[in-house]
Parts: C-alpha cells; structure tokens; sequence
C-alpha cells in the first residue's frame, strides 16, 4: 500500500465543507424547487408526491397489520389502535433485506421472490393466522406515484435496489399476488405511505404542531403537510428530497454518483445518507493513499461512528489499512467527519428550505420536525451539527423549531394508514 498523504486529507476534508453563504444558497434553492414544482410540474429536481391522506384524527381505532419496506430491514407487525391517539405494537418481526447467505435486492433477485419474502414476514407477525381478516397498511420507501391511498406504482428504484420488472408495477399488487401464493387470502393491503408519510402520521399521535416528517437512515428523504391551493383536509406531499439537484458535487461525489446503480440520480440522496457516506468515506482514503478507485470496501455507519469517536486504528485496520501514524489517524477521522457534517449541513438546508415554504412572507411557526432514522439517532455529532446549521440559517427563529425523533415511525404510520382507508370506504 502506497503511503497516507496529509496534504491530500486536508484538501479532501475541504471538499466536503459546505460555506454558511453556500448552506443557505441550498435552502433558498431547495425553497424555489418546492414552489416550482408546485407551479408547474416536472420543472423542479423534487417530485413532489401527493399521498393522498392528510393528518390523521387520532381517534382511529382497531387490529390493523402494517408492513415496513425499503431500508435495511422488512418489519411486519401487528398494531392496535385504540383511540385517543394511543397505539400498541402487538407483534413484530423483522429481517434484513442482505445478510452473507442472501441478498433480496440484486438484479438477479426475481420480484416474486422479495415479494414472497415480504410476505414471510407477515406470516411470522401473524403468527401463520390465515383465517382472521385483516387489513394491511404498507410503508414502501421508493419514489411511488399515487392515484389513490390504495396502491403506489414505483417509479424507480433507489438506494441501490435493482430487482427487475418491480418499476412501474402496482406494489401492493404484487404484493397481494405474493399473499395469495402463500394462502392469506384473509390480509387485504388497504393503504401505501412512503416512509416520511409513515414518521409524520406517527409523530401526529406523538406531539402537536408538526407538519414535516423525515427519514435520515440508509436512505434520506422529506415529506410537509401542503396547502394546494386552500384544498381541506391539506394533504402530506412526499417531496423525494433526496432527488435535489441544485448541489455543488466534489469529485468524490461525482465518481460515486458513476458507479451507482442510478448515475444522475438521488444527488442529495448520495450526498446525505447512510447508504452512501461510508461509501464516500472509501473513495476519499483512496485518494489520501493514491489507491486505484474501488479498492476500498466500503464502511458501514458502525465504523464510521467508531471513526469519528476517535477508535480510527482498529476500524482502518479492518479494511487492511496498517500502521498509521498518530497524526494520519487523526486527519483520517477529521476526514470522516467532514463527510458526516457535510450530510448534517445539507439535511438542515432542506428542512430550512422547507420551513421557509411553509412561512410564506411569515414567520416560522413554532412546530415540530419529526424524524426517524438510525443514521440521526445514532451518529455521534449528526443532531447536534445538524442543530447548530439551523442556528446558522435560521438565527433566533430557529428557537420556534423542535426536531424530534418519532416511535415506531415506519409501522405505526402503516397502521394509522390502513385505518384511515377503512374509514374512508
Ligand atoms: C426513497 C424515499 C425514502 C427514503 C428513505 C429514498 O431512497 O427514494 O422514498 O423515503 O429513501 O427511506
């Protein structure tokens, strides 16, 4: 291995530092593309998605079955609503999308199998109960396009998902057809959300005034409660924020986007979340140690937490990085978290963005952001970056804004889902 070179850190932990006249560039752009894309379809990088369901009530009541995917894991669990905005998870069960002995999210995965797959789970949260009726709200986390609460037909893969013949499809047709192969003719999916959809129904149960929800995890991405023009109930408008374009992309940023599974897409997506920094994160040691790009695995969130807390030596040495000096350990992880504050800076960019949409010519309102996420709960310094890139946009006004992390997110907002579908038939 070629040796660690210190002038080729620093400049690389400088590509990734984001100016405070450029963070609030980035929220003011991000503003303009939720206000044209509004304006006219098609011309902004954010897809802006009508879900078709607004905030729930939260006398919602009932068993309701609620299926979670899209990010590292499938979740299915049994939830009971019981009124009063109170809700319990009876049952869960959970897998992972990879692990060493499989993988359900290659090109070579046939769709009937993820779909069988998913399926498995609601057999095991079920515990096989192929009699009782039920109703099924999905959170599927991929850009959808909705005509309906009922069905989404997905749009295109991201995250690195590529299993063939599922864009453009029906999802919960599929995923009745997988029901149906494994004798559920009794569970009825009822309802899609996407995931932000998913964190902002729960977190309504959890805390007032809240109008944004979030995922920061293996995937990034923003949804508000909008007005359209005056239209009552307002509607959740799942943004696709990890879509936004207007970015100023390193080299880094640019050799990742080439290898990805989507050139040209998800930009900030590439720029911001738990699926891609470590990946990020590999391409800038290799260029510190003049190493053919692609030599370096990539490192999981784990690894760059341990990074960042100071543990540099041991996670490098698990990627056959040996004998760093003190000081390179030390630029290493200061590049680490360059990266990661990069991520923190650009996610409070876009709620920025979004809040001053909502404002209007105003003031903020005081509210709450809710959001979910193993990347924002866990990381070390990415909530309070993300805090202080508030401050910096915002000044005192950012004293009106609460974010807030939200229980059972992904599940608990399938639920709250399905029953407001019931009620609506
Ligand atoms: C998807 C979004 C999703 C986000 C978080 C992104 O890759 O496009 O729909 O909300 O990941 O899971």
């Amino acid at each position: 291995m070629s040796t660690w070179d210190s002038l080729r850190a620093r400049e690389a932990a400088e590509a990734f530092r984001i100016s405070a006249a450029e963070l609030s560039a980035t929220a003011a752009a991000f503003r303009y593309d939720i206000e044209q894309g509004l304006k006219e379809a098609g011309t902004s990088s954010l897809r802006l998605l009508p879900s078709y369901i607004a905030l729930p009530e939260g006398n919602e009541k009932g068993d309701f079955l609620a299926l979670d995917f899209g990010g590292t894991n499938v979740r299915a669990a049994r939830v009971r609503l019981s009124g009063n905005g109170r809700w319990e998870v009876v049952k869960k069960a959970e897998a992972p999308l990879r692990t060493v002995l499989y993988d359900f999210t290659t090109a070579d995965t046939p769709k009937e199998e993820l779909f069988d797959f998913m399926a498995g789970l609601v057999d095991s949260a079920l515990d096989g109960d192929k009699i009782t009726p039920c109703l099924l709200g999905h959170t599927f986390s991929f850009p959808s396009e909705q005509e309906a609460l009922e069905d989404a037909r997905l749009i295109i893969w991201t995250k690195e998902f590529a299993v063939p013949g599922v864009e453009g499809e029906c999802v919960n047709a599929l995923l009745c057809q997988a029901l149906e192969r494994q004798g559920f003719a009794n569970v009825t999916p009822v309802a899609v959300v996407n995931d932000t959809v998913a964190v902002l129904l729960a977190a309504a149960y959890q805390t007032e005034d809240v109008f944004v929800g979030s995922i920061y995890a293996t995937g990034h991405n923003i949804c508000y409660l909008e007005n359209f023009n005056g239209r009552q109930p307002k509607m959740i408008l799942n943004m696709e924020s990890g879509g936004f374009s207007k970015l100023l992309p390193n080299v880094f940023d640019s050799a990742l986007d080439r290898r990805s599974e989507k050139p040209g897409e998800q930009r900030m997506e590439k720029m911001t979340s738990g699926r891609y920094l470590g990946e990020l994160y590999a391409l800038t040691l290799e260029y510190c140690f003049d190493m053919e790009e692609g030599s370096l695995s990539a490192f999981s969130g784990e690894e760059l937490s341990a990074l960042v807390a100071g543990d540099s030596a041991a996670v490098l040495r698990g990627h056959g990085i040996m004998e760093l000096s003190t000081e390179a350990c030390g630029e290493a992880e200061s590049l680490c978290e360059a990266i990661c504050r990069r991520s923190a800076r650009l996610a409070a960019a876009e709620f920025t963005g979004t809040l001053w949409h909502l404002a209007g010519s105003g003031m903020l309102m005081p509210q709450t952001i809710a959001i979910e996420g193993s990347l924002y709960e866990k990381f070390p310094f990415l909530q309070a970056a993300l805090h202080d890139a508030m401050v910096e946009l915002l000044n005192s006004e950012a004293r009106r804004i609460e974010v807030r992390t939200v229980r059972d997110g992904a599940v608990l907002g399938a639920a709250i889902a399905a029953c407001m579908a019931k009620n609506e038939k």
